[in-house]
């Protein structure tokens, strides 16, 4: 499939990779990851569009309007993970596959972090691989989504 879309939505904090709890998340900075991501893509011949927010009613306004101008959205909820029904219920509604993924392990991290609600809405979840882990989800959603249309 030749010019497939994909949304890439990063919630709170994540801008300040780099300067955050280096010891969890590295010293690569919200620019390296972006870098990252966008690179990855034109390697897969994806188009991707990356935006960040700590809003979490934003997060849900952004998978609302994927819908009918992507094929696939990768979701980094960061802390609204293992807070929000509202970004669960926006997955549900919008008929868009989307890929969870964390940068680090949230199962292997304190109690609060091993709940994610939007991973029942998720065809995938890719935790604790850094920035890997979006390059993964871009090459799963490029073979999944050429398979469901
Ligand atoms: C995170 C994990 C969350 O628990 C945390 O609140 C984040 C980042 C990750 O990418 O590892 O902000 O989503």
């Amino acid at each position: 499939m030749l010019n497939m879309k994909i949304l890439v939505i990063n919630g709170p904090n994540l801008n300040l990779l780099g300067l955050r709890e280096p010891d969890v998340y590295g010293m690569a900075t919200y620019d390296d990851l972006t870098s990252y991501i966008q690179k990855t893509a034109n390697e897969l011949d994806i188009s991707v569009k990356i935006v960040q927010t700590n809003h979490e009613g934003d997060i849900v306004d952004h998978i609302q309007q994927a819908f009918g101008r992507f094929d696939a959205i990768i979701l980094n909820p960061a802390a609204y993970t293992h807070t929000s029904i509202a970004i669960l219920d926006a997955l549900k509604a919008v008929p868009v596959p989307a890929v969870e993924v964390h940068l680090s392990d949230i199962y292997e991290r304190e109690a609060f972090r091993h709940v994610s609600y939007p991973s029942a809405a998720c065809v995938k979840s890719i935790v604790g691989k850094g920035f890997l882990g979006y390059g993964e989800a871009l090459a799963f959603l490029k073979e999944y989504v050429s398979n469901i249309k």
